[in-house]
């Protein structure tokens, strides 16, 4: 069903609640929680919804809020989802709404996403031009602890057995007004390692009598560039980062055991496996080469953000009549960022998109210190949510 041009959203409502809603924002940003404490920001969130007349659900992932809004008779139902945590930062603005907590701050725009989402229930609670369901999920714990997870295995997906989960991410670096919209995967899956390196120790100025710790480990770090480069097809994506290297404690002792961390980044099952087994080898060839004992633990954490083909057309086109076609990005290329809406995608369809969040001045992208999210962007977040809905749900 193609989705032409269609005129702004009722002007009138818009101009009372876009001040409300840069408020509301302005007010989480300087009240910012960290995972599964976000208390006062879900308290916020069910009082909004409670307000305008939307059905209340609470307790799911401990800080979860759900809000639901039915009109017709249709059983269609659809999920929008919003993540609401900050991050263990301090922030380093000087605006008045900068965090009034130290070291923690919204430096990933989730207060706008928040924002904007009940925004959107604001204006479909007060015009109910769909026909089916709309369930709007408010998920704790995006940034480490797998929030959206938590709600899944609380039984979200079986409370609201939503057809599609939509997501949306505000993004710096693309322009006010410009969305990207992509098929398939558009974050990648994320696992940290550890391996440990274990050597014999001894004296430094006598080291035939051990087993160099550093220099395996040292070699190993080297080995492990080349995973990437000499095990994949060329056109497969991958990254394998050595993050900490943790060794020795004197300078005359060569020590007896170094520990590396890092972080392996995919968008693909199998490519992931092949990445697991070079590393594995790796390790045993360098143990085998330097007599040393090497062992490594893989800790898979969010997977790969993949978006279904039909969900993302629905959103291209909905972007398209939001924003105007030119305006709608389906070639960027997928970020090795990772994002816990990817388990909600395990489960539905659906798509996740990014919404242009301006220039990011000065090198201000996600997770810096100096990051603000963009009130500008406000309307059109709320835009695309309402369109969306509207044309999903269409009468
Ligand atoms: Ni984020």
């Amino acid at each position: 069903m193609p989705v032409v041009s269609q005129p702004p959203l009722a002007p009138a409502f818009l101009a009372t609640l876009l001040p409300e809603l840069s408020a509301i924002r302005r007010d989480i940003h300087a009240h910012p929680e960290l995972a599964f404490n976000e208390t006062r920001t879900a308290d916020l969130v069910a009082a909004e919804l409670a307000r305008c007349g939307v059905e209340v659900h609470r307790g799911l992932a401990k800080t979860g809020v759900v809000g639901v809004i039915r009109a017709g008779t249709s059983s269609r139902m659809i999920g929008l989802r919003a993540d609401m945590d900050a991050l263990p930062l301090q922030e380093m603005n000087a605006f008045p709404h900068r965090s009034k907590r130290e070291g923690c701050m919204h430096a990933c725009g989730h207060d706008g996403h928040t924002t904007m989402l009940l925004g959107a229930a604001r204006y479909l609670a007060a015009h109910r031009n769909f026909d089916g369901t709309v369930v709007f999920i408010f998920q704790p714990a995006e940034e480490s602890e797998g929030g959206a997870a938590v709600m899944i295995e609380d039984g979200l997906f079986e409370q609201f057995p939503v057809d599609a989960v939509y997501g949306l991410h505000n993004w710096p670096g693309l322009p006010v007004g410009e969305m990207a919209v992509m098929p398939g995967p558009v974050m990648a899956g994320t696992c940290a390692f550890e391996i440990s390196v274990r050597g014999h120790g001894c004296h430094a100025a006598m080291p035939h009598q051990g087993i160099d710790t550093i220099v395996a480990a040292s070699q190993l770090v080297q080995a492990l560039q080349t995973v990437v480069a000499r095990n994949l097809h060329p056109c497969d994506a991958a990254v394998v980062s050595v993050t900490q290297f943790h060794s020795g404690s004197a300078w005359n002792i060569i020590p007896e055991e170094a520990l590396l961390r890092g972080t392996i980044r995919t968008f693909k099952p199998e490519v992931q496996e092949t990445v697991e087994r070079a590393v594995e080898r790796l390790c045993s060839g360098v143990a085998a080469a330097y007599g040393a004992q090497i062992g490594v633990v893989f800790d898979h954490r969010y997977p790969p953000t993949v978006n279904s083909a039909a969900e993302t057309e629905i959103c291209r086109r909905v972007a398209a009549a939001t924003l105007g076609a030119d305006k709608v990005r389906s070639d960027e290329l997928p970020s090795m960022g990772a994002e816990d809406f990817a388990y909600m995608l395990r489960e539905k369809p659906g798509c996740y998109v990014w919404l242009g969040n301006g220039p990011g001045t000065g090198g201000c992208t996600l997770h810096n210190p100096h990051y603000d999210f963009n009130d500008d962007i406000l309307a059109l977040g709320v835009g695309y949510w309402v369109r969306l809905v509207e044309h999903t749900l269409g009468n």
